[in-house]
């Protein structure tokens, strides 16, 4: 009897995770975190629909005032004994800014100050409010590292620098472009893995900490600042049989956070579509892990 924070619920990936911890068998209190609105309510009543407990708590993770005063609510809400103890958090949400001088409120490049900062912020925060034994499952992408079909499609895999200069947005007249936004994206998500791995190093033995690949979801929002040529053949090869879909990938997601099946998982591992894989080398390194952790504390206590 638990409760599972989950960020970004309102589309994708997220929303299809949403209504899969919603119809659980094990009934889990469920702590939606994404931006206040419509689309925020509707995930929560559909949820609710299920049969779920649900408290939704409206928060921008590109503004970090906002991240601490969820983390606050969370914390109310479990110590007040409204929800049930802490027992997963899903650290979903995710952006691929589309123009890397994008900044976050807090003057952070948006696509590091989402997928990475605010939720080292939002885990941070409430790391003493997890009752063992409790779950960190992060979102993780293959992008880090280029292969054949990456370079084929022009996705650029991650330019590794200090976390600090990633974390500057670009300045300039004119847009860096789609190669600077996906470089930024990869460079975001092995950040990820860097962060799950030390992260690991800093939690109690009672929470195991783990990495999520959905597989390559074309027709996701994920790209909706990409030209609309390709957004459209993103809805097309979406259909195919065999690529991955929020439908298929959400329901491995709430698994990680809730069955037993997943329960051995810690250390950052990492699960691509439903089955453990090893991360290249380029995804381990103690030196690259240990300066993301010292710097994103240095950025949260400067914002
Ligand atoms: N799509 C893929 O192929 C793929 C592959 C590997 C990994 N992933 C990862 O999977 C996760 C979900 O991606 P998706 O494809 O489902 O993307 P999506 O459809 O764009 O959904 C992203 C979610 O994150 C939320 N979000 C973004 N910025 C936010 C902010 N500033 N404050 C609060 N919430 C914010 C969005 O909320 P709004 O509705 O308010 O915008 C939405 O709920 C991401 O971490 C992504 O990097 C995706």
């Amino acid at each position: 009897m638990t409760s599972v924070l989950l960020t970004g619920p309102t589309r994708g990936l997220g929303r299809a995770t949403a209504l899969a911890l919603a119809a659980h068998p094990s009934r889990p209190d469920l702590l939606l975190v994404g931006r206040p609105g419509a689309a925020l309510a509707e995930i929560a009543g559909e949820a609710r629909a299920l049969g779920a407990s649900v408290h939704e708590i409206g928060a921008d993770l590109a503004r970090l005032s906002d991240v601490r005063a969820a983390a606050a609510t969370v914390r109310d809400l479990v110590e007040s004994g409204k929800v049930r103890p802490l027992g997963a958090l899903v650290a979903n949400a995710g952006v691929m800014s589309a123009d890397t001088r994008q900044a976050s409120a807090d003057g952070h490049e948006l696509t590091f100050a989402v997928n990475h900062l605010a939720h080292a912020q939002l885990i941070g925060d409430l790391l003493d409010v997890f009752q063992a034994p409790a779950r960190i499952v992060l979102l993780g992408s293959n992008t880090y590292h280029a292969n054949f079909w990456r370079r084929l499609l022009g996705v650029p895999a991650a330019q590794w620098r200090d976390p600090v200069e990633i974390a500057r947005p670009a300045v300039g007249d004119a847009n860096p472009g789609m190669k600077a936004s996906g470089v930024a994206y990869s460079n975001a998500k092995l950040a990820v893995l860097y962060y799950a791995h030390e992260l690991q190093r800093h939690t109690g033995p009672g929470i195991n900490v783990a990495v999520f690949e959905p597989g390559w979801m074309p027709g996701t929002s994920l790209g909706r600042g990409t030209p609309p040529a390709a957004q459209a053949i993103g809805r097309g090869i979406a259909r195919l049989p065999g690529v991955a879909t929020p439908e298929r990938s959400g329901p491995v997601l709430a698994s990680m956070a809730l069955d037993e099946r997943w329960a051995h998982l810690r250390d950052g591992a990492f699960v691509v579509r439903d089955q453990v894989a090893e991360v290249r080398p380029i995804a381990r390194d103690r030196q690259r892990e240990s300066r993301l952790w010292a710097a994103t504390r240095e950025l949260l206590d400067q914002a």
